[in-house]
């Protein structure tokens, strides 16, 4: 049995650890366990220490000594389970746990059914008297004398029982009455679920029965269910710091809710148990902060080794692997303090130009301006780029003065760098300075420089001479008084003389031989020296005076007779073969003798034959060398030679003049009768401007200048009357012409032949030639009548050619005219062919023909026929009844061009009768000329 309350008092003290596990703040429960152990002892007016002692004495009470001792034993294994208990805890309880002790307690209840059957068996053994509630006895089912069970009241407190009903204040523990308590695993007091609820008892575990929030340990009761504690419940319970935050499951708490450590605030800042709102200083990481207090958009920026997002969380400005880095001078940001990125300030390297700065020192060139490194200059005032001092030295700046820094004598405008320090230069630095051409001499300053040493000037050298930059030795062509010289280049014993005006020592110093005061003289003519080109003491030479005779000579010249021979001045003459006496050239002009040929040297024109001095060059005669020589009548005029000469010159005869007249051997001006053709006549006397028109034959040049009008070929033209003899017959007979005719005979029409009917032809009939054609006056063709005009064609008489009767003749005429130079050639026909109804061979014929004669062809034929059907005419013709016939003058007009000019023309008129002879055939002619008729 005391195993079974050891058990029992094991599993309550098991689910109060279990209940003490569920809520993970320990100090919180005891605060509580203490809590409903004030409020029991309260109720039952005694201390815990009684408590514990009246359980105690409980037990002697319910049980004997063994038994106790028993239970002692069983307490003391009780202890060994506490003991593991508390490793339990120690694992943190489990629910599940608590329900497998809680099945022991069943069990237990079980061992206690047992037990009242017992007791039930004891009880009968007293049955003879009719039980009471007041008999004193313990009867009935009374558990203690009068008290319990079903019957009897309840019992008082130390009563037995055996159901917690069978005591009043319904706690039966260890089968006896006991005050009622929050262990005694009856549902009593105010509880609301065994032991648990109401002002008393600990608060409910999750599942169990409530009636209020406060009737659980979650402190959420929902339909009288303790609910397992959330963190939306709205109740401060779990280990939540304030309502459903804080703790170890719930969100964070926010500002002013109450916390116990930082980790309860959504601020992490938890202060006088109160979340507090985050800053840069709460310690904490909260805000958008990349480390405690710092980073992101509200706090200082984070210092090296510190949390960061990006580069702007960090006081270096540069976050690599989320941790800001200490700043470097490559990092590529602007931080320390640096001035630019990565440059300026006191750590980083300087900024090159351009970049951003505070003051010179932060740039490599030294020079801040504007906040801007600028670049390097030679006069910035820094000591900046190579410069050994400030703005200078180094290779880009000038060279620093004496006393200024350096590195090597390159710095120095005066080459000398001693101790880093520019030094004055002196001739003895060995450096090129100062002036010096070469080093340490040369210039204003130091000794002349030696032989190929380097020189600007003669100054430079010892010798004085400086050729091409460098120190010559001396010579005699240096320009430089040197060596034993008198003067530059000259004199002493090595150099050539002097000349005049230099410095001498003795005269043989001088090219004159005259040194005088120290100065080479002029030669003269007078020094008694012979000098100069003299080819004698003061004679001879370009300079002076030729020499007399027998004094020593080069060339003619220096002698007076200007005759040189076996270089001795000679008496001279004119064919000595020397320019001397007053010749002019070589034994010519001059006063004495003969006159110089054409190219010989003169001085006037009676010096040369030719009297042509021309720039003192006896010249070959012209007509414009202003002398009247060769044959000119006048000067450059006239004679052979010459062009003619003006009027009023002198002339032997008129060709000498222009004018072509020369009259008392003067040339007279032309006119138009001095019977030359002069001035811009064209012929003798006529032409041109000033003279009247020529007559034919005469030369012209215009139309204008003829009197016919016509200029053909240069010669006037007389055309109607040239060449033509009485080609309008106005003579009234044939004169000029040559007539023929003949009989026809049996002759086809295309074989007669004009020419076979002129005197000597082969058909010439004299009596036919001469009777058959004739002159005609004008009057009408007898023939024809009106159909054909009159007879002539101009002036009063025309030719017929054939008489007006039939009887096969044949009739000619023809002229020739010779050298024909006019332009035109006219003629005028008229022509009657009878028709006999004959063939054309046999039909009535008439040619005409013009020929010329120089080139032997032929310019115009008119070969008509009477032949039947009108072929053998055109449209000249017209036709009546049996006669072909013209009904107008028919004009004939041929231009002569310029390639027939001069040639001779045959005009031939032929008229004959049809070969059976009883048809006629005539033709009349006129106006054969050279202008229109
Ligand atoms: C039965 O009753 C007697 C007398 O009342 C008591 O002394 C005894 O202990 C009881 N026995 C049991 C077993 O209870
Ligand atoms: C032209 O006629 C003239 C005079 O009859 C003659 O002297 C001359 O030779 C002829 N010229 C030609 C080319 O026929
Ligand atoms: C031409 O005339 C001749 C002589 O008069 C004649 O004999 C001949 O028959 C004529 N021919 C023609 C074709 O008429």
């Amino acid at each position: 049995m005391w195993l079974t309350v050891g058990i029992l008092i094991f599993s309550l003290s098991v689910a109060l650890s279990s209940q003490a596990d569920a809520d993970s703040n320990i100090m919180d429960r005891m605060v509580n366990d203490d809590r409903q152990l004030a409020r029991f002892e309260a109720i039952h007016h005694v201390k815990k220490s009684e408590l514990d002692r009246k359980k105690e004495e409980d037990y002697e009470e319910g049980s004997s000594e063994e038994d106790y001792e028993e239970g002692s034993s069983e307490e003391e294994d009780y202890e060994e389970e506490n003991s593991e208990e508390e490793d339990y805890e120690e694992e943190s309880s489990k629910e599940e746990d608590y329900e497998e002790e809680s099945s022991k307690e069943e069990d237990y209840e079980e061992e206690s059914s047992e037990e009242e059957d017992y007791e039930e068996e004891n009880y009968s053994g007293e049955a003879n008297l009719a039980p009471t509630c007041d008999d004193g006895v313990r009867n009935q089912d009374e558990t203690d004398d009068d008290c319990g069970g079903s019957i009897c009241p309840q019992c008082i407190d130390s009563k037995t029982c055996n159901a917690a009903s069978d005591c009043r204040a319904r706690a039966c523990v260890s089968n006896i009455c006991r005050a009622p308590t929050c262990s005694d695993n009856v549902q009593n007091q105010d509880e609301t679920d065994t032991d648990c609820g109401g002002s008393i008892c600990p608060k409910c575990a999750d599942t169990k029965t409530c009636a209020v929030g406060s009737d659980c340990l979650s402190e959420v009761c929902l339909s009288q269910i303790c609910q397992a504690p959330t963190c939306t419940d709205g109740v401060k319970n779990q280990d939540e710091t304030d309502i459903d935050c804080g703790g170890s499951r719930c969100p964070q708490c926010a500002d002013t809710q109450s916390c116990r450590a930082g980790s309860d605030c959504v601020n992490g800042v938890c202060l006088s148990n109160i979340c507090q709102a985050s800053s840069c200083t709460d310690n904490v990481i909260n805000q958008d902060e990349t480390d405690v207090d710092c980073g992101g958009s509200t706090c200082p920026k984070c210092a090296d080794t510190k949390t960061c997002a990006v580069t702007s969380d960090c006081v270096s400005k540069v976050c690599s692997s989320q941790i800001c880095q200490a700043p470097t001078c490559t990092d590529g940001v602007q931080n320390q303090d640096e001035t630019d990125v990565d440059c300026g300030g006191s750590t980083c390297p300087k900024c090159v130009d351009t970049k951003t700065c505070s003051v010179g020192s932060d740039c490599v060139s030294r020079t801040c301006s504007l906040n801007i490194c600028q670049a390097p200059t030679c006069g910035d005032g820094v000591l900046n780029q190579d410069e050994t001092d400030t703005d200078c030295g180094g290779s880009r700046c000038p060279q620093c003065v004496d006393t200024q820094s350096c590195r090597a004598g390159s710095d120095c405008v005066n080459g000398v760098c001693l101790s880093n320090v520019c030094q004055a230069p002196t001739c003895g630095d060995s450096i090129l300075n100062q002036d010096e051409t070469d080093i340490d001499c040369g210039g204003s300053r130091c000794p002349q420089c030696a032989d190929t040493q380097s020189c600007l000037a003669g100054s430079d050298c010892v010798n004085g001479v400086c050729l091409s930059n460098i120190c010559q030795a001396s010579t005699c062509i240096d320009n430089v008084i040197n060596q034993d010289e008198t003067d530059v280049d000259c004199g002493g014993s090595t150099c050539p003389q002097c000349i005049d005006t230099k410095l001498c020592s003795a005269a043989s110093d001088c090219v004159s031989g005259v040194c005088s005061s120290n100065i080479c003289q002029a030669p003269t003519c007078s020094d008694g020296v012979k000098n100069q080109d003299e080819t004698d003491i003061d004679c001879g030479g370009s300079t002076c005076p030729q020499c007399p005779n027998d004094k020593i000579c080069s060339v003619g010249s220096d002698c007076i007779s200007r005759t040189c021979s076996s270089n001795m001045c000679q008496a001279s003459t004119c064919s000595d073969g020397v320019k001397n006496q007053d010749e002019t050239d070589m034994d010519c002009g001059g006063s004495i003798c003969p006159q110089c040929v054409d190219t010989k040297l003169c001085n006037v024109a009676p010096d040369c034959v030719s009297g042509v001095c021309l720039s003192n060059i006896c010249r070959a005669p012209t007509c414009s060398d202003g002398v009247i020589n060769q044959d000119e009548t006048d000067m450059d005029c006239g004679g052979s030679t010459c062009p003619g000469c003006a009027d009023s010159k002198t002339c032997n005869v008129g060709p000498d003049c222009v004018s072509g007249v020369c009259l008392s051997k003067i040339c007279q001006a032309p006119t138009c009768s001095d019977g030359v053709k002069n001035q811009d006549e064209t012929d003798i006397d006529c032409g041109g401007s000033k003279c009247g028109k020529c007559e034919k034959g005469k030369g012209c040049n215009v139309a204008s200048e003829c009197f016919s009008g016509e200029c053909s070929s240069n010669v006037c033209q007389m055309c109607s009357l040239s060449s033509f003899v009485n080609g309008g017959f106005e003579s009234g007979n044939s004169d000029g012409w040559i007539v023929g005719g003949g009989k026809r005979k049996s002759i086809l029409s295309s074989e007669i032949q004009p020419k076979d009917y002129f005197p000597g032809g082969l058909h010439y009939d004299s009596s036919t030639a001469t009777q058959h054609s004739s002159i005609v006056s004008s009057k009408e063709d007898t023939v024809l009548k009106s159909l054909m005009p009159k007879t002539t064609h101009s002036g009063k008489y025309a030719w017929r050619i054939e008489d007006l009767d039939k009887g096969g003749a044949v009739s000619v005429i023809s002229q020739q005219i010779t050298n024909y130079f006019c332009l035109n050639i006219y003629f005028a026909w008229l022509a009657v062919l009878e028709n006999g109804n004959h063939v054309a061979i046999n039909s009535s014929v008439m040619i005409i023909e013009l020929k010329d004669e120089t080139v032997g062809d032929t310019l115009l034929t008119r070969r008509y026929d009477a032949g039947a059907g009108s072929n053998g005419v055109d449209n000249r013709f017209k036709q009546s009844k049996a006669y072909f016939y013209t009904p107008a003058w028919q004009i004939e007009h041929l231009s002569i061009d310029s390639s027939r000019t001069g040639h001779n023309f045959t005009l031939t008129v032929l008229a004959a009768d049809c070969r059976p002879s009883g048809h006629k055939g005539y033709v009349y002619i006129d106006s054969f000329g050279g202008v229109a008729p």
